[in-house]
């Protein structure tokens, strides 16, 4: 499954990963893909809403690689600018978060594709204009298939 929704607005894209960080559910991972500046963050702010998240201050968690946030459940923002060499990542207890109880939500994900679980949803954000982005919602696995989206 593949969906494109166009956001003409930092708004509108909050909007988007609100709605989907209302449908996700313990354990589930989402993979976020576009250019320096794309807004991966900023859609990030808008899944943590979703997800509960109070925390009004999201940013990119560049220096520490994962910030966590108290939602419905717990949510491990994870920054993968940064990364040299995916084999990092077994340092910092990656499996745990990612086959753990919370969310995932990474950006960067390309930089270690083959790190990521089986099934997860990627969010890729196109820029496609000043405040215009083009975001492609594809869901790798059954388990990522969703009417709503
Ligand atoms: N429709 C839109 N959706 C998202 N962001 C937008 C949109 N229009 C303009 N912007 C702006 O684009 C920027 C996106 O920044 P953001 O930090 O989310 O990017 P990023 O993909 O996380 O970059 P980085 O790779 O540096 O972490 C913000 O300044 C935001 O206001
Ligand atoms: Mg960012």
């Amino acid at each position: 499954m593949k969906k494109v929704f166009i956001a003409n607005s930092p708004e509108d894209t909050i909007c988007l990963g609100r709605k989907i960080g209302k449908l996700l559910k313990a354990g589930n991972v989402i993979a976020l893909v576009g250019n320096l500046g794309a807004g991966k963050t900023v859609i990030a702010k808008g899944l943590c809403d979703g997800l509960g998240v109070k925390e009004d201050y999201i940013t990119s968690p560049t220096y520490t690689i994962i910030n966590q946030y108290d939602g419905r459940m717990p949510v491990y923002h994870i920054d993968l600018y940064r990364l040299n060499d995916s084999k990092e990542l077994y340092n910092l207890g990656w499996d745990e978060y990612i086959y753990g109880n919370g969310t995932c939500i990474i950006e960067w994900a390309d930089k270690a594709a083959e790190m990521l679980p089986e099934e997860y949803l990627m969010l890729n954000i196109e820029v496609t204009g000043k405040d215009k982005r083009e975001i492609i919602l594809q869901a790798k696995g059954a388990s990522y298939e969703n009417t709503w989206y």
